[in-house]
């Protein structure tokens, strides 16, 4: 059942509305301006209308009708004003203040039922509608709100992918030289990647960094990745330091995991580089994380990479045991092979070998 506040200073008042409402409502009483704020402090949530008496003692109906106002109630309970002679002026001034409708003395049972109901049901559809409004635009500014980061993530994408692009073609243009100068290439093949926005995410979260497009670019040095995979390592070397020496790319970072690999075995050379990109209208430095390694090393990463997506595998710790040792083997082959090889250029050099 809805609740209504009666607000009179004369009891048979009180107890007449209440006795015609009393069935469709429950029925809470005021004597004066004071205890219907009261009543109006406990009961506002649940309050579904007021019926006010205008002149009463210690405060009367109109005060009571704008501190109602001023504290925002107004807007979401009906208020209908009770009295016995009517003045033009002061039913204007009710209307102007918010009042919802009027019941005059004496009453009758059916209108003042009637109106109560009729008060209620148009306050409740307007707030309904209101609400709905209110909703509707917070849903509107959401969307634009996401459409706006959506457009700078891609942005932000793109740049990374120019920069992996100048990267990569600089590599490429090395390789080339190469080629015809020495007969040789120092690198088999060139993989590139660009974080997927799920990775990104997870990373930012991860390390506590805010999710922003500005915190992607300041925090993070892997969404652009370029994997070089040569024949041997002191090809991984080189490559590395003619990449670093070249105009217009800064070192930020160099992890020699060959020199010093990872516990569990992990041998590549990382290195992390800004580099300029050339935009319509400005030029702007991107880091890009360049991962050297062999045709062996990168073999072993991708099957000890596959280790870590498997859970409640391998309790014992034997797989990893067993992979740290192809890591040594691998280590002890990729220079052996470098020997050969550089057996193969001595003594084959008078052999257009
Ligand atoms: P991440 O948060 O994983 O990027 O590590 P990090 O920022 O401390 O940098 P680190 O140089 O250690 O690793 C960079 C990247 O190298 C990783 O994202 C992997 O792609 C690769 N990597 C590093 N350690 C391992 C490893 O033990 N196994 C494999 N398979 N890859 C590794
Ligand atoms: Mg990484």
């Amino acid at each position: 059942m809805k609740r209504i506040l009666v607000v009179d200073d004369a009891e048979l008042n009180r107890e007449l509305l209440r006795d015609m409402l009393k069935e469709e409502y429950i029925v809470e009483m005021a004597a004066d301006g004071e205890e219907a704020l009261d009543k109006l402090k406990i009961y506002s949530a649940s309050l579904s209308a007021v019926l006010l008496d205008l002149q009463m003692p210690k405060k009367d109906g109109f005060s009571v009708v704008i501190e109602m106002k001023r504290d925002g109630w107004l807007r979401h309970i009906p208020v209908l004003v009770i009295s016995g002679e009517f003045a033009v002026e002061v039913e204007n001034q009710c209307f102007e203040l918010g009042v919802s409708d009027f019941i005059r003395k004496p009453f009758v049972d059916s209108i003042v039922r009637k109106r109560v109901r009729n008060a209620i049901e148009l306050f409740s559809s307007k707030n309904q509608l209101e609400q709905k409004v209110e909703e509707q635009e917070q849903i509107i500014k959401i969307q634009e709100e996401r459409k706006r980061e959506e457009k700078s993530f891609n942005r932000l994408m793109m740049e990374y992918k120019a920069a992996i692009m100048g990267v990569e073609t600089r590599l490429k243009v090395l390789n080339e030289e190469f080629s015809q100068e020495y007969n040789r290439n120092p690198f088999e093949s060139i993989k590139s990647r660009l974080k997927s926005p799920a990775s990104i995410y997870e990373k930012l979260e991860r390390r506590g960094f805010p999710v922003s497009v500005e915190s992607i670019r300041e925090n993070l040095t892997d969404v652009a990745g370029l994997r070089v995979i040569c024949s041997f390592p002191d090809d991984i070397y080189r490559l590395a330091d003619l990449l670093i020496k070249q105009d217009n790319i800064i070192l930020l970072r160099r992890k020699d995991y060959i020199k010093n690999p990872k516990p569990n075995g992990y041998r590549s050379l990382h290195l992390i580089v800004d580099v300029p990109i050339f935009l319509s209208h400005e030029k702007k430095y991107m880091k890009v994380e360049v991962q050297l390694r062999t045709i062996a090393m990168d073999f072993w990463a991708s099957l000890e990479h596959k280790l870590k997506y498997k859970k409640n595998v391998d309790k014992t710790g034997a797989i990893e045991a067993r992979l740290k040792a192809c890591a040594d083997s691998i280590e002890a082959l990729d220079y052996q092979m470098q020997e050969i090889r550089d057996q193969i250029d001595s003594e084959g050099s008078g052999h257009g070998l």
